[in-house]
């Protein structure tokens, strides 16, 4: 199959490298002249891992490749994947269709014979509605179907999960459509990955239930952490004690200081305006809107009140920017928050992460950025982990001892132990550990 995939980001660029790796002609188109000369001259644009081999492998074997100009690849493709972003709309909180209906408008001027056109961004339920319009007034020649595919992908793991997901949805009534979706996915189908056809508003919706059912789970186990100091529980046991419950689920139990991240704050928000919209207030959702909101402002706090009241003039080492580990994403990541209040509160701020240090210099410009995580917290007054790199996991707590100018360590992730720690003499403080 000839596929044609409109935006080269987290998603366009993973899922074109996939598909062309399934043995398909893949054109990766991104307006983005930087980020294509990058990918032409062989490097990578976003961390993830194993991507720079598996692009390299397929650009090599000449199925993958990356322009700037969608003419061809799109004239040839039997379908074209639309992967641009749909941020929240400055003002009303909607996902922002524009980067969508402009690439639908695109399509429409080059298509030539029956193509499918892929929605694979998250788009509000009715959108497929809409790019098929947009492609009918366009060209109203034009021989095409309209197909909505969401991605599950999580940023980190997002080759293994493009290429081994727990199901593959496909929202479409067009049989020929279907086929074509069904021998793009040929490796997966004889896999035997769940492959499910439903209506185009049916999978539209599939897409912000599971994300918000995912949010709902964080901040579910982050409330039930706040309880936990408060009455001397502990939270990982309690998710432990309810995650092995096959109904529950282990999965987005871990407590920590708030979602964030591309798709969770965006898909949340936009879902609960999607229910307004249709008269079907999601009340749920729109509480764990505000209570993530709340929590990522509250971590601050947490770390204020850990150095008895006041951080002004102290010196704070900040572990970890991304808004989780082996990603450079910094979209919406709670560090964002934790930093600028403690800055506000007069603290002297020394952070690193091994990958987003470049974007967060973009967010935070004036963030001291260190050469790693030992010279971070030189002469800090306190460690504060923000994100749960592995590197972080196994921290040589004896150079951390000799170098800090006080042992106190704010765990934002729990990845050490209250006992471990205090037996090696820190101050330890965590999510939801009461002990
Ligand atoms: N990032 C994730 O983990 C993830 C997971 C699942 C779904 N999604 C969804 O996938 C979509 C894309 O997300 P992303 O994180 O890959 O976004 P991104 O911002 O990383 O990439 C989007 C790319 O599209 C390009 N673009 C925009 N309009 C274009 C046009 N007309 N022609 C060519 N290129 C164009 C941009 O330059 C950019 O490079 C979003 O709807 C998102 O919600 C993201």
């Amino acid at each position: 199959m000839r596929v044609a995939m409109i935006g080269t980001g987290y998603v366009g660029l993973v899922s074109g490298a996939c598909f062309a790796d399934f043995g398909h002609q893949v054109t990766c188109i991104d307006k983005d002249a930087s980020k294509i000369d990058a990918l032409n001259a062989g490097s990578i644009p976003i961390y993830e891992p194993g991507l720079q081999e598996l692009v390299a492998k397929n650009v090599a074997e000449q199925r993958l490749s990356f322009t700037t100009d969608p003419q061809d690849a799109i004239r040839q493709a039997d379908a074209v994947f639309i992967a641009v972003g749909t941020p929240t709309r400055r003002g009303d909180g909607h996902a922002d269709l524009s980067y969508v209906y402009a690439a639908a408008e695109e399509i429409a001027g080059l298509i030539e014979g029956f193509t499918v056109v892929v929605t694979k961004s998250t788009v509000p339920v009715g959108t497929g509605d809409e790019v098929e319009a947009i492609i009918a007034r366009t060209n109203p020649d034009a021989q095409f179907a309209v197909v909505s595919n969401p991605e599950f992908l999580r940023e980190g793991a997002a080759i293994n999960d493009f290429k081994r997901p727990d199901r593959v949805v496909v929202g479409t009534e067009d049989d020929r459509a279907v086929s074509v979706m069904r021998e793009l996915y040929r490796p997966l189908y004889l896999n035997e990955t769940p492959i499910i056809v439903t209506r185009r508003r049916t999978s539209e919706l599939i897409k912000y239930a599971a994300n918000a059912f995912l949010a709902v789970k964080i901040t579910f186990i982050n409330e039930i952490a706040d309880l936990c100091e408060k009455v001397g529980a502990n939270v990982q046991e309690v998710s432990r004690g309810i995650g092995l419950d096959n109904r529950i689920g282990s999965k987005f139990l871990h407590a920590g200081p708030g979602y964030g991240g591309s798709c969770f704050p965006k898909d949340t928000l936009a879902l609960s305006k999607i229910g307004h919209d249709a008269g079907a207030t999601l009340k749920i959702v729109d509480s764990v809107i505000e209570v993530n909101a709340e929590r990522k402002k509250k971590m601050a706090d947490k770390v204020i009140a850990a150095m008895g009241g006041s951080v002004k003039g102290k010196t704070i080492a900040l572990l970890g920017l991304a808004f989780k580990p082996n990603t450079d994403d910094m979209r919406e990541a709670p560090a964002i928050d934790i930093v600028a209040k403690l800055k506000e509160a007069g603290a002297n701020l020394r952070a690193y992460d091994p990958a987003s240090m470049h974007e967060a210099s973009k967010i935070m410009p004036d963030l001291m950025f260190c050469d790693g995580p030992y010279h971070a917290i030189e002469n800090a007054d306190a460690v504060v982990i923000i994100t749960e790199w592995d590197q972080f996991r196994a921290l040589d707590l004896d150079r951390v001892k000799s170098l800090v100018k006080a042992p106190k360590v704010i765990d934002l992730r729990n990845i050490y132990k209250p006992d471990y720690m205090s037996e090696r003499g820190f101050d330890y403080v965590s999510v939801g550990r009461a002990y």
